[in-house]
């Protein structure tokens, strides 16, 4: 079985401040003085309402590799329950802790050093006593789990060792009829998926392989492809410094 994550980037501050910024982070919060592209704001929670458009039950839902939980917590409003999983221990530490205590102080860089406090807190409407989060690997998930209506794996594919091996036992834990998400900017790095095991972003025999095709091929079998969408998003370094990145969002319905 491989191992997931190198020395993990995910286990540090830095990660569960950005993410905690991220996930929880208000406008005024993200952007200097309210420039930048605010359609790239609320991904997370954008990403937990996916399921939105579509006719499901909504009973259960999954978030796998959920980091701080603003898409587990968004899922809660309407599923009445919602397991949250990630492998950085990190992670699931401060997701517990936001869910539990609503509202977290987290000290946001500003420039060098220099961080300012902030409080962030967890939307109106979530209903944490319904989400559960653990620590986990998605390469290896226990049966135990269960099945689920709504599996939503955001911006997680390209930081697995074996993309494939994951998603080849995902339909194992959907509903028949349940949903499945998979967002990702393709930003695939041998840092966390060896080359031989990325989806996409090479060539094959002079032809390019693209990742939206590769997911096709390896989920067709017990997934029907329902629609792909543009999803932006922005992630805070400092005050003056965010990533912008555009993921692509798959929708499948389990056969
Ligand atoms: C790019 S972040 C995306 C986090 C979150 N879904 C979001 O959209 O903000 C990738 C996440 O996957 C988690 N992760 C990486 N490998 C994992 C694995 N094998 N099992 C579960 N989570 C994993 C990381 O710890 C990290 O939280």
């Amino acid at each position: 079985m491989p191992t997931s994550m190198p020395d993990s980037f995910y286990e540090t501050n830095k990660a569960v401040t950005e993410y905690l910024i991220f996930h929880y982070g208000t406008k005024d919060d993200l952007l200097l003085d309210g420039i930048g592209p605010a359609e790239a704001l609320g991904f997370p929670r954008r990403c937990g309402k996916l399921h939105q458009s579509f006719d499901l039950d909504r009973n259960r839902a999954l978030d796998l590799g959920c980091a701080v939980g603003a898409s587990t917590l968004a899922m809660s409003e309407a599923f009445q329950e919602v397991v949250g999983i990630d492998f950085a221990h990190a992670l699931i530490d401060s997701a517990q802790r936001i869910s539990a205590e609503k509202e977290v102080v987290v000290p946001i860089a500003v420039e060098g050093e220099l961080t300012r406090d902030i409080s962030v807190s967890i939307p109106e409407n979530a209903n944490p006593e319904r989400v559960a989060f653990q620590q986990g690997d998605a390469m290896s998930l226990d049966k135990s789990l269960g099945q689920f209506d709504f599996i939503l794996m955001a911006n997680l594919i390209d930081r697995l060792p074996d993309p494939a091996q994951c998603l080849s036992q995902i339909h194992s834990f959907a509903n028949p009829n349940g949903l499945l998400a998979i967002t990702s900017p393709y930003t695939w790095l041998e840092e966390y998926t060896p080359k031989e095991k990325w989806l996409g972003g090479f060539e094959k025999d002079g032809e390019p392989v693209r990742t939206r095709d590769r997911l096709l091929e390896l989920l067709d079998p017990q997934f029907e492809f329902l629609e792909s969408r543009n999803l932006p998003f922005l992630i805070r370094e400092h005050e003056r410094k965010n990533q912008y990145s555009i993921a692509q969002a798959t929708l499948w319905r389990k056969r």
